[in-house]
């Protein structure tokens, strides 16, 4: 199971900094409310939770079918659809296309020399393709799935159908419409279920089965640590932990920017993965908490020093691995060498689990807040747990601030003025937008500006 250790979240650790466990108690009130919300599923977001004991029958027999046919996975989603799975690809098969097959592709955005490389690097004749996306409307994962299937067409004409595997809502969207006309292999995410928090459903799930890991323990470890979490007892319920202290150093104490540092190379994926959580759910109505990723050790020596001297805005949250599986040890050589000595003999998991704990300690004399996730070792029962444990604890933190942490409001303005730039029916008024703000932003270039016709008169010497 993993752990939460708060002690340097604590004023009598961290000095005047940190929280007392009087302003917490003092908050106990709001805490029930949101506990009583998540529980009364006062969103139908909180869907979410229901995955943990869906079927997933069909998952696996797709994924059977992938594994039987197929040398390469391409995933075609943005977002919610494209984090979670990258994020279970990284934590739990490293280096993946070096070792295994089939090999995977996450086409995460709409940079045409990214996809050139990888309808390169493939065999479309042998490739499945995994369109993903909740709405079955994202403009990025719409004109990348029109490419693939363009392409497919060309090189395998009617099989080309078989080889796309359509994860969307089930009932509603261009995605669900053109599974039905053309008879698609497809997945469900259920209605409810928003991207950022779907993972757990075939989103996540299908990807982990082709590249061999065991969904079920995905499951199991979200079903356990849920358990903690619904315990209205704060004190126990490290999900409702996390989120009033991440909640109370933000309003007691202005501490806005919550860093994830996972010590684990393949968790990176993960702190991305939660920095959408954070971002999507949490940013609105002028409130939220800042997410920003960053990886142990290897930050230490580029932003530790921002944490540890910078603005005092910041909570550190640390992820500790107690056992990382694999050790390699540092051989005695060198022994003329005083200044790499104490190194000999020792192994490269008790260096980093000592820089992490190194890290913790020095930022805690230097009264900056920091906790730490501990986790028993990498593996898919734990990574449930994480990615759950979030989940709840975005939700959570929502309610708290009382804002809802399942849409994203903010999101849709950018996507209505493409629309309107790509010629979309019915966003004309977008359209025109564009243009004149295009011609507001022809004054103020430095590269064209000729200061002898400066609009304000500057002058050349
Ligand atoms: O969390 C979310 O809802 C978003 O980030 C979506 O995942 C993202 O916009 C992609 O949406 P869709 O899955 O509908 O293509």
């Amino acid at each position: 199971m993993i752990e939460l250790n708060f002690s340097n979240m604590m004023e009598d650790v961290v000095g005047v900094n940190g929280l007392s466990g009087g302003i917490i108690e003092n908050f106990r009130d709001r805490i029930e409310d949101a506990h009583k919300q998540i529980q009364d599923r006062a969103w139908p977001e909180l869907a979410f939770i229901d995955l943990l004991s869906q079927d997933t029958s069909e998952i696996k027999n797709t994924a059977r079918h992938i594994r039987e046919t197929s040398e390469n996975f391409l995933i075609l989603g943005i977002g919610g659809s494209a984090l979670g799975p990258r994020a279970i690809l990284e934590a739990m098969s490293p280096f993946h296309n070096l070792r295994k097959k089939p090999r995977v592709f996450i086409y995460d955005n709409v940079d045409p020399r990214t996809l050139k490389h990888i309808i390169s690097l493939v065999d479309l004749k042998t490739t499945s393709v995994n369109v993903i996306s909740k709405s079955g409307s994202t403009a990025e994962t719409a004109a990348s799935f029109l490419i693939l299937w363009n392409k497919m067409k060309k090189v395998l004409g009617r099989e080309a159908s078989n080889r796309f595997i359509v994860t969307t809502d089930p009932e509603k969207g261009n995605l669900r419409k053109i599974v039905n006309e053309e008879g698609l292999r497809s997945l469900i995410i259920p209605q409810g279920v928003v991207g950022r928090y779907s993972v757990l459903s075939s989103v996540g799930l299908l990807l982990a089965k082709v590249i061999g890991i065991d969904s079920d323990e995905l499951l199991r470890g979200a079903m356990d640590i849920h358990k903690k979490c619904s315990d209205s007892e704060l004190w126990q319920n490290p999900a409702y932990l996390f989120g009033v202290l991440l909640y109370l150093m933000d309003k007691e104490k202005h501490r806005t920017i919550n860093v994830m540092v996972p010590y684990a190379d393949s968790l990176k994926p993960l702190s991305e993965w939660f920095c959408q959580l954070w971002a999507e759910s949490l940013g609105k109505e002028e409130k939220g908490l800042t997410p920003y990723p960053s990886l142990g050790a290897t930050d230490q020596h580029s932003q530790l020093q921002l944490w540890t001297e910078g603005l005092q805005d910041k909570v550190i949250i640390f992820i500790r691995i107690n056992d990382y599986g694999v050790d390699i040890k540092i051989p005695d050589i060198f022994k003329g060498t005083e200044g790499f000595n104490y190194l000999s003999g020792h192994t490269l998991s008790e260096l980093i689990k000592a820089e992490e704990e190194a890290t913790e300690l020095a930022l805690a004399k230097a009264g900056r807040p920091n906790m730490t996730i501990i986790i028993p070792q990498i593996d898919a029962y734990h990574l449930g747990q994480l990615f759950h444990f979030f989940e709840i604890a975005a939700a959570f933190i929502g309610a708290l601030f009382g804002i809802n942490p399942f849409n994203q409001p903010g999101v849709e303005e950018g996507k209505n003025l493409t629309y309107g730039m790509m010629g979309k029916k019915g966003f004309g008024a977008k359209r025109k937008e564009v243009e004149e703000h295009r011609a507001k932003r022809g004054k103020w270039k430095v590269n064209k500006l000729n200061l002898s016709q400066c609009p304000h008169n500057c002058k050349t010497n």
